[in-house]
């Protein structure tokens, strides 16, 4: 079985080719880092425009490289939401153009399931297990339970903890994506420099909140002295290491506490497995990879966590969501309308805050 998978609903352009025996043919990634870093954050109309731009040729590219024409395929897969509807929209149009002059299924990948099931692209993963997934737009605990089969235990209150990143490395004034910056610079920095809050830690439950901790570092910023700062007022590279190790090791805390408590809620669920499962954006974060691998080792969990290149957008991850898909039989009509909201468990009930995401 071999599917193409396609995903533009952020700011990466990416196509991949799959084959059901976990081997990516071929996967092409375009990030339009260049496009929005001006803007400090993501521009929904410049990054509709470029998937639009470059999308086709990606696709031809990867198929090249596969060696394969499009009726070689037995699926196209492409990231029906949630995101940038604009961009989620030639996604879907261009994946429903080649499953229908093919003939072939087309199948809507929910993003979240995409990041979701990636851990199964490049190991042996049985389900139940517990995901920590961690994005630019999402902060979620989850037990997976099967293909399309999520059960909440928590979620962010306000900000996801890639935006955290994001948010910080602006006032710090790193470029954007801010996550990687922070890594980098955190590991020349003292990371207890800084005394940072860790917002609902110790307090019951699975939910996070992050906004706290983006209001104390503009504080923290604010309130530095002539001593941390350069001539021209800006801020010393030592003293951005220290506030981005200070920050870094706040969220740490902050996700170990948390998954800390859905590790005893999923023990008490499913007490036949105890695999803990991290993916998304932010779990490329090394330091991060580690603490929850520790976390989950003391609560006597396994940890894993896909590649870096799997963690963050991908085009390999949607392909793999369609096969886990297709072979369950879960394809989509070509009249599927794309998704800008789509929670992985609707029935979830609301975190306790106001503005949760879905
Ligand atoms: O999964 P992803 O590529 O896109 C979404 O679905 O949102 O995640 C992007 C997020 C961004 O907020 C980015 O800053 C963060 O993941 N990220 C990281 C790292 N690499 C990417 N955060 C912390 N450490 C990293 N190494
Ligand atoms: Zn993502």
């Amino acid at each position: 079985m071999i599917v193409l998978g396609i995903e533009t609903s952020c700011d990466e352009t990416a196509a991949a080719v799959v084959r059901d025996d976990r081997t990516v043919l071929a996967e092409r990634l375009l990030s339009q880092l260049a496009e929005h870093s001006l803007y400090g954050g993501i521009v929904p109309e410049i990054a509709a425009r470029a998937h639009l731009e470059h999308l086709d040729r990606l696709i031809a590219e990867t198929m090249a490289a596969a060696g394969l024409s499009f009726t070689a395929l037995d699926g196209i897969a492409a990231t029906g939401g949630p995101g940038l509807i604009g961009g989620v929209i030639v996604g879907v149009t261009t994946a429903k153009a080649i499953a229908a002059v093919t003939g072939k299924p087309f199948l809507a990948i929910n993003h979240l399931e995409g990041h979701a099931l990636s851990a199964r692209l490049t190991a042996e993963l049985p389900f139940p297990y517990l995901l920590l997934l961690v994005s630019g737009g999402h902060c979620q605990l989850l037990a997976v339970e099967g293909v399309g089969r999520y059960k909440r235990l928590g979620t962010t209150l306000d900000d996801a903890v890639g935006e955290a990143f994001d948010k910080c490395a602006k006032l710090l004034g790193l470029g954007y994506p801010g996550g990687p910056a922070i890594e980098r610079l955190a590991r020349e920095g003292n990371a207890q420099k800084y005394r940072l809050p860790r917002p609902l830690i110790g307090r019951p439950g699975c939910d996070f909140s992050f906004s706290g901790l983006k209001t104390a570092m503009r504080q923290t910023i604010e309130a530095l002295g002539a001593k941390e700062r350069t001539d021209d007022g800006g801020l010393e590279r030592k003293t951005v290491a220290d506030l981005a190790a200070s920050f870094q090791a706040a969220v740490a805390d902050v996700l170990a506490d948390r998954t800390r408590h859905a590790m005893a809620a999923f023990r008490k669920r499913y007490p036949q497995t105890a695999m803990l499962v991290a993916a998304g954006g932010v779990a490329a974060n090394e330091t991060l990879r580690k603490r929850l691998e520790a976390t989950a080792a003391a609560a006597g969990f396994a940890f894993l966590a896909p590649p870096q290149r799997l963690c963050t957008d991908n085009g390999a991850m949607i392909a793999w969501a369609g096969i886990e898909r297709l072979r369950l039989g879960l394809t989509d009509a070509l009249d599927f309308a794309p998704r800008p909201r789509w929670p992985l468990d609707p029935n979830a009930p609301k975190a306790i805050g106001a503005g949760v995401k879905a």
